[in-house]
């Protein structure tokens, strides 16, 4: 069957504030590229080349006018979508409703960066007769992100950035869903920060004993801050060596 994949690339980078007063945070460069780039690869690489980027704010044009149809990627297509305003990344998800067209989904998020291939958790989602699947990635700094408690292998609950951890297990940007989720995000409340929170549907599923959850291989960073910004560079290069 074949699978979609979805990157999520709006919001206004606030957090990196001035470099992205004039320009998207997923454009600014990681290295050799520039950040967009590397979700892009990590889908292919996946074996997914039915690809929705997901884009909003005041420079989306520039998202085509850098991957055009996608050929540096041996793609033939690339679908884009307009997100409105900062409605979070559910809601950015959201739109992607036309586009899944009932197919399950890979969602990444348009600043995640990672060194191995999710080939394998996504063969295991192919596998999975319905639900979704999240990756998880020990971390040193767990408050920062989405965070899976785990009783033995039982994921039991995530929390979205907690004061006190449950667990080192991040939530990495990277998602697996089935249809329902377009469901899910038409029940859920923005949260206190104002927006439909991923968090709220990876925990829909897991209420319907519905998650499944994969450890990521190999390393994992976001690119969202400048201290994570800097270290997504300074994998990146160490692991790719020289630019060409
Ligand atoms: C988002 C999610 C969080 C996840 C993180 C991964 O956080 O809300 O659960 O762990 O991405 O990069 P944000 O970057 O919006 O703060």
């Amino acid at each position: 069957m074949a699978m979609k994949g979805v990157i999520l690339a709006g919001g206004l980078g606030k957090r990196l504030n001035p470099l992205t007063k004039i320009t998207n945070k997923h454009l600014l460069p990681v290295y050799c590229k520039p950040m967009i780039y590397y979700p892009i690869q990590t889908l292919v690489d996946a074996g997914i080349s039915d690809i929705l980027i997901v884009t909003g704010g005041m420079h989306a044009g520039e998202f085509l006018r850098l991957l055009g149809n996608g050929k540096e990627f041996g793609l033939k297509h690339i679908n884009y979508t307009y997100q409105e305003g900062e409605g979070g990344i559910a809601e950015a998800l959201g739109l992607a409703r036309h586009f899944a067209d009932n197919e399950k989904i890979v969602v990444i998020l348009g600043d995640n960066i990672i060194e191995k291939s999710i080939k394998g958790a996504v063969d295991e989602f192919r596998k999975q007769p319905k639900g979704a699947r999240i990756l998880l990635k020990k971390v040193d700094d767990p408050e920062r992100f989405g965070v899976a408690e785990l009783k033995g292998e039982k994921l039991v609950s995530i929390e979205e950035k907690p004061k006190k951890p449950k667990s080192d297990y991040a939530v990495t940007g990277i998602y697996m869903y089935d249809r329902q989720v377009f469901e899910i995000i038409k029940t859920l409340k923005p949260s206190h920060r104002g927006e439909l929170e991923i968090t709220d549907v990876n925990n829909a599923y897991l209420k319907k004993g519905e998650l499944a959850y994969s450890i990521l291989d190999g390393w994992w960073t976001d690119a969202g801050t400048f201290e994570s910004l800097l270290r997504a560079n300074n994998l990146v290069a160490k692991s790719s060596g020289k630019c060409e």
